[in-house]
């Protein structure tokens, strides 16, 4: 069914950063993001809502442009496209899927489908016969003729999804498509996705759903649903007053106590803080975010010089599982 070239070339995320300036501060949705996806794999961008989703998607797509790092499919560095090489990537390679369907609702499910085909000046006859071939991959063949309305909402995402694929896309790209959708309409048009994959193209599905997480070939955490660390155990050592950890943080690593003490404090939204404890050596703080993956839900600062013991989150299980006592 392929015939574009470029279907079977991998995606290269590197170094991916996109800034907003909004209200007088900075929003860094995409913070140096690094991640690979090969030709016939299903990524799934796992993050809650704002955790930077649909801006990647949008970089991906090349309707956004980066505030720095690469985007490679295949030998392209779709970050350095312009005019008519930028409008032939957004045609050519890559299909777009969206949450709320985006059917025109006055077309039948092939002219849906066949639209974008009609659009760059397709004849009706093999437009339709290319869209009616597509509705047949997505278990529609019976309802090319409906109107959006007489679907359902599991249908129209699986006609939105033809429509999708109906530039022979490398890269189809889907923003949250189940999120819309009940618990068997979702997994009908998850195991859609999945089926695609096979034909060597790219899929990108992002999600806030864990539950995707199984049928994934790789998974992107997006925003303080960070990457987990792996360093090893390292001795840190703070000054009486040093910040240790800080409320809101993302949290990646437990600490333990070997000498000294320190103070755990919430910030209150009014500027000021409350006191909860004082920990002093044998202790250990940060084991809540670092293995649930919340944000700190504290902030920590050294009320003597401290040494402390940092562990990564499998290190610290496996430390507190098998130490005696
Ligand atoms: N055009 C924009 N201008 C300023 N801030 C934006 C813009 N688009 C998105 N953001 C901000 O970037 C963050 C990520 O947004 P988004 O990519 O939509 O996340 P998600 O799709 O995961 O919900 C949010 O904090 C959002 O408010
Ligand atoms: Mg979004």
């Amino acid at each position: 069914m392929s015939g574009n070239p470029r279907v079977g070339v991998d995606l290269r995320v590197e170094g991916l950063t996109k800034e907003y300036t909004s209200s007088g501060y900075v929003v860094r949705p995409l913070d140096d993001l690094t991640f690979t996806a090969a030709a016939g794999e299903l990524a799934v961008l796992l993050g809650p809502s704002g955790s930077g989703k649909t801006t990647l998607l949008s970089c991906l797509g090349g309707i956004l442009s980066p505030t720095s790092g690469s985007i490679h499919l295949g030998d392209v560095d779709i970050t350095t496209l312009k005019g008519s090489d930028l409008d032939r990537h957004r045609r050519n390679d890559v299909g777009f899927v969206f949450q709320s369907f985006n059917l025109v609702p006055s077309l039948s499910a092939r002219e849906n489908v066949a639209v974008p085909l009609l659009l760059r000046g397709e004849k009706k006859r093999s437009a339709f016969e290319r869209a009616d071939a597509l509705l047949d991959r997505v278990g529609l063949a019976d309802r090319a003729g409906h109107k959006p309305s007489q679907l359902s909402g599991g249908q129209q995402q699986r006609v939105a999804v033809a429509r999708g694929l109906i530039g022979d896309p490398a890269l189809l790209l889907a923003d949250e498509p189940t999120a819309n959708l009940d618990h068997v309409q979702a997994e009908a048009v998850i195991a859609l996705l999945r089926e695609l994959r096979s034909e060597g193209r790219v899929i990108v599905v992002s999600t806030h759903d864990a539950r995707l997480v199984p049928v994934a070939d790789r998974i992107v955490r997006m925003g303080s649903d960070a990457e987990a660390s792996e360093d090893p155990p390292t001795v840190v050592e703070y000054t009486a007053g040093e910040t240790i950890v800080r409320q809101g943080d993302p949290a990646q690593l437990v600490y333990t106590i070997e000498a000294g003490e320190v103070e755990v404090v919430i910030e209150l939204a009014d500027g000021t803080e409350e006191h909860r404890a004082v920990l002093g050596s044998g202790r250990y703080f940060g084991e809540l975010g670092a293995l649930l993956g919340f944000p700190r839900s504290a902030t920590v600062r050294a009320t003597t010089d401290v040494r402390l013991t940092s562990y990564n989150p499998s290190d610290f299980r496996e430390m507190v599982l098998h130490e005696p006592g």
